[in-house]
């Protein structure tokens, strides 16, 4: 193998050093490609592209690995399953919590469950239909405001407490948005209950009227939050890294990992996936009709909760989902029969060569609906579930990108095609 890759443009010979990660993986740096021959690359949608070395997570896409810290996801799932607050530390400190840390660090969320009753009082003038993810992004956002201490972390003990602040006042905030939502009253936080079963609590009890928390729901809920945690370089994530580059806080950096995930070719995929299985249940569509329409390159549709940047393979999360799905419809009782439709759609589009050449699979977003679903969380607050679920992640890539030495402001360049030099054309001369 060679240490650096030979570029000849111009007549001119550059060497480029490779850089190589930590399970092999190669990458060309190119860093000083512009200094030496005035050209940039061009790599849209950054398919090619490192924007950094990270020691968060690690995916293969072609075998369907994912692994947070080193440790497979699919370890996190076995029972006793370990809880989101565990992954939660590994995720942003990088290493499980020991017994103390984690009671320290649990005991800290609990301390900080409480919403700034003028953050509270804001929900007062948010129309009821609004969106949850704007009202997510909008409230993380407002946070900054009651938490200025928090504007500027420089040390351990203060970051710390605004990590806390945050895993924890985002269920709160979540599950006001949906009590809102439903012209129902908030539900304090109770300090006696688990991280998800604390949510559940705020979502589902009355004042007068405590939601009974089955253990298989709570663990559910505790499996999405853990499998939602960190995926790397995705595109909120990236977000957050571009928004934190500019030395932005992390309420402001996370409010725009919100915004980019509530989007349908990311987060928002979810929704769309348990919509199109709705239609096809009350016989608007067919499972058949739905491929054929993702296949026709005149028709906009993709088949939602298919296909991803990185695997080319199952994403392992989903093989993950599908299974959780089954057991706990059988676990409840229950019989759902967006199901049964999920099962046809993949096994179709799995059998189909359109999707046989091109790779593409079910991802996370295919089975995390329908197993919301059955757990009761409403189709407006999946993508919450998943923003909850994955703040640790951003949290975890700002924390490191701030720590890093050097660190450069994210800003790439672009190739103009516009006009050529032109001249400003007063209005009576147009
Ligand atoms: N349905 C139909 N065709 C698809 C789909 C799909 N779901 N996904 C990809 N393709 C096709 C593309 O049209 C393209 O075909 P072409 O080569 O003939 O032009 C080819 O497969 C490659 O797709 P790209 O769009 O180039 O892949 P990219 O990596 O840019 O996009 C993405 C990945 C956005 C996830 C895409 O697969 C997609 O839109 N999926 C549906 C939305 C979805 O499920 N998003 C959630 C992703 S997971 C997450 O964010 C949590």
């Amino acid at each position: 193998m060679t240490d650096n890759a030979v570029l000849m443009v111009d007549g001119q010979t550059i060497e480029l050093p490779i850089v190589e990660g930590a399970e092999g993986e190669r990458s060309i740096d190119i860093t000083a490609l512009r200094a030496q021959t005035g050209l940039t690359s061009y790599d849209p949608g950054l398919v090619n592209t490192s924007i950094c070395k990270s020691a968060i997570t690690y995916i293969d896409g072609d075998k369907g690995v994912l692994r947070y810290r080193g440790i497979p996801v699919e370890q996190f799932t076995v029972q006793p399953q370990p809880n989101f607050v565990e992954v939660v530390w590994l995720l942003i400190f990088g290493n499980l919590p020991s017994r103390e840390e984690l009671k320290i660090f649990r005991d800290m969320l609990t301390s900080h469950e409480l919403l700034h009753e003028d953050v509270k009082d804001q929900f007062q003038h948010i129309p009821a239909d609004a969106p949850p993810m704007a009202i997510l992004s909008a409230t993380l956002n407002h946070l900054a405001c009651v938490y200025r201490k928090y504007l500027v972390v420089d040390d351990p003990e203060r970051l710390l407490e605004v990590i806390a602040s945050l895993i924890s006042q985002v269920r709160t905030i979540a599950a006001f948005s949906y009590r809102r939502s439903k012209g129902l009253p908030f539900i304090y936080p109770n300090p006696n209950l688990r991280y998800c079963a604390n949510f559940l609590h705020m979502m589902f009890s009355s004042p007068y009227q405590q939601y009974i928390i089955s253990p298989e729901v709570e663990d559910a809920l505790n499996l999405i939050f853990i499998l939602h945690a960190d995926h790397e370089q995705n595109c909120s994530t990236t977000t957050v890294r571009a928004v934190g580059s500019a030395r932005a806080n992390l309420f402001a950096s996370c409010a725009a990992g919100v915004s980019a995930l509530w989007g349908p070719l990311h987060g928002g995929a979810n929704v769309e996936v348990v919509e199109m299985l709705e239609r096809i249940h009350k016989g608007g569509l067919s499972p058949a009709q739905c491929i054929r329409d993702a296949r026709d390159k005149n028709n906009p549709f993709r088949l939602s909760g298919f296909g991803h940047r990185i695997y080319r393979n199952f994403d392992p999360r989903a093989k993950i989902l599908k299974q959780a799905c089954d057991r706990v419809l059988q676990i409840t009782g229950q019989r759902d029969p967006l199901l049964d439709i999920a099962f046809e759609l993949e096994e179709l589009a799995l059998n189909d060569d359109y999707f046989i050449e091109r790779k593409l699979y079910p991802n996370v977003d295919f089975y995390s609906g329908i197993l919301l679903r059955t757990i009761g969380i409403p189709t407006n607050m999946f993508t919450v579930c998943f923003a909850i679920g994955r703040l640790p992640g951003w949290i975890a890539h700002w924390k490191e990108q701030n720590e890093e030495q050097g660190g450069r402001i994210i800003r790439p360049r672009q190739v103009y095609v516009g006009n050529n030099l032109s001249s400003y054309v007063p209005m009576e001369d147009r």
